[in-house]
């Protein structure tokens, strides 16, 4: 009952210029423009998942539809408290894990969701409330991101911790009675746990500014200020008939404050619009360049929590929808992500237009950067390929890896190797890149990458 309240106070947020806009926009494809979700996404450097029930795994119809059109996945249930937790100090793991497994053999991220939050807390820390509590759910969060290090690609540290309505505050809770700063505290124990992961705040009813998104906003730059460990915020996205306008102008107002965003959990009310708002939405986060994916909460219309709202981009029998294609061709539309964005705008722009234009032939070849999140005894690296101005066909990224240094997992590259040099090749989604495109790949290892080059070849 709960989440229809939310629902329709998501609807009644009727400002349609954004979507208005969308409607005309000729959306062309690219002649690199990929055939699944996960290509198009991967082409333009970014993931799209989707929320999964483990059950459901062993259902070829489903996994069919997972593992041809997701390079991301989040559990739906399985790694929140009540699930990791069901008595204090007993963890369990069994879902999570195999959704882990599922991902690493089809080439995809995972999300974390949620190390906390006021709903799905098992009976006993229902029953918890002080510093007993303050201590639990501390545990809580160093544990689970402990067995999971190194595997996740974000974690939703915190979820849903700001009420709806007018004030932009916190919301009450038994987790929010243990004092103001319970957010910061599980953040610093989520970094210390799992330095490799990016840390987010999750929260629904965020699709526009409003006072609940400004409140989190401010949390965000309090948190930045003041250097407590918070990389992105989730955007849930449940929504209904209609799209906020100022929808993208939101997610760039948090990009501005330093952090990444992601859409975590976006499904949508069936009807004439349904297809359109998937479409703004996409473009939104394709137009924010630290907008880094796309999740829709559930694969088919009867996976979905919404039930008959028939709210994902797939019917129950399989079948792609009209939103499915707004989406796909939203990302083959958009912008990539830009290699190195600049972190100072330009003082001085030229006042005359260059008079002699650029002569240089296209260059064949590619160029790889990486990032590194490390800790005393692993990293995991984050990788860049970006395209010469020939494009490319495929690709193959080289490292030598220091010694006492191995890999342990790779998502959306094949490896070869796994010491001393290790080549990563492109998979069948992400080789082909139009000139200056960039795609991205990630893998976890064992020891220290510090210092590492990488070479990139292009095909
Ligand atoms: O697994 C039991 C089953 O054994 C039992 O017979 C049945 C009886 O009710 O319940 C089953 O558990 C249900 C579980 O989903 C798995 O289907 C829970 O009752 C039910 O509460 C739970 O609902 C989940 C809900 O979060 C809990 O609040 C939904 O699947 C899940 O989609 C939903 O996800 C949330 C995000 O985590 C946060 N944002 C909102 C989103 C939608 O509500």
């Amino acid at each position: 009952m709960k989440h229809r309240r939310v629902l329709r106070a998501a609807v009644t947020v009727a400002v349609t210029g954004a979507l208005a806009a969308g409607m005309t926009m000729a959306l062309t494809t690219s002649a690199n423009a990929g055939t699944t979700l996960r290509a198009s996404a991967a082409e333009k450097g970014r993931y799209f998942g989707a929320a999964v029930a483990t059950g459901k795994l062993s259902t070829g119809a489903y996994t069919t539809i997972l593992n041809r059109e997701f390079n991301s996945v989040v559990a739906e249930n399985e790694m929140k408290w009540d699930a990791t937790e069901p008595q204090q100090g007993r963890f369990s793991y069994t879902g999570g894990d195999r959704l882990v497994s599922h991902a690493q053999a089809n080439g995809m991220s995972v999300r974390g969701h949620a190390l906390l939050w006021y709903q799905q807390e098992p009976g006993w820390a229902q029953n918890m409330s002080g510093s007993a509590l303050r201590s639990a759910m501390i545990n809580h969060v160093t544990q689970v991101a402990t067995h999971f290090r190194g595997k996740i690609y974000a974690w939703d540290v915190v979820n849903e911790a700001f009420a709806d309505g007018g004030g932009g505050g916190r919301r009450d809770s038994n987790l929010q009675r243990t004092g103001n700063d319970w957010i910061e505290a599980a953040f610093r124990a989520a970094r210390v746990a799992d330095p490799g992961a990016k840390l987010c705040y999750n929260d629904y009813n965020t699709d526009g500014i409003n006072a609940k998104s400004t409140g989190i906003y401010n949390m965000v730059r309090d948190f930045k200020s003041r250097g407590v460990p918070i990389d992105c915020v989730g955007f849930q996205s449940h929504l209904g008939t209609s799209l906020a306008g100022d929808y993208q102008a939101n997610l760039q107002r948090f990009a501005d404050l330093g952090v990444d965003v992601q859409i975590t959990e976006l499904d949508v009310m069936t009807g004439g619009n349904q297809a359109n708002i998937y479409g703004a939405v996409t473009r939104a986060c394709m137009n924010v360049s630290r907008c880094t994916g796309i999740t829709t909460w559930g694969v088919r219309d009867c996976d979905s929590w919404r039930g008959s709202d028939n709210a994902l981009l797939f019917d129950c029998n399989g079948n792609k929808k009209a939103a499915y294609t707004s989406v796909l061709n939203a990302l083959n539309a958009g912008p990539g992500i830009p290699t190195d964005p600049p972190t100072d705008p330009p003082t001085d722009p030229p006042t005359d237009p260059p008079t002699d234009p650029p002569t240089d032939p296209p260059t064949v070849g590619c160029a790889a950067s990486v990032s590194l999140n490390s800790w005393n005894g692993g990293f995991v690296a984050t990788v860049k390929v970006t395209a010469g101005s020939a494009g490319t066909s495929g690709w193959n990224v080289g490292f030598t890896l220091p010694s006492g240094a191995s890999v342990t997992n790779t998502w959306s590259a094949t490896a070869s190797g796994s010491t001393g040099t290790v080549r990563f090749a492109n998979v069948n989604y992400n080789g082909r890149l139009g000139a200056g495109q960039v795609t991205e790949f990630g893998f976890q290892g064992t020891g220290s990458a510090s210092g590492v080059t990488p070479t990139c070849t292009a095909s």
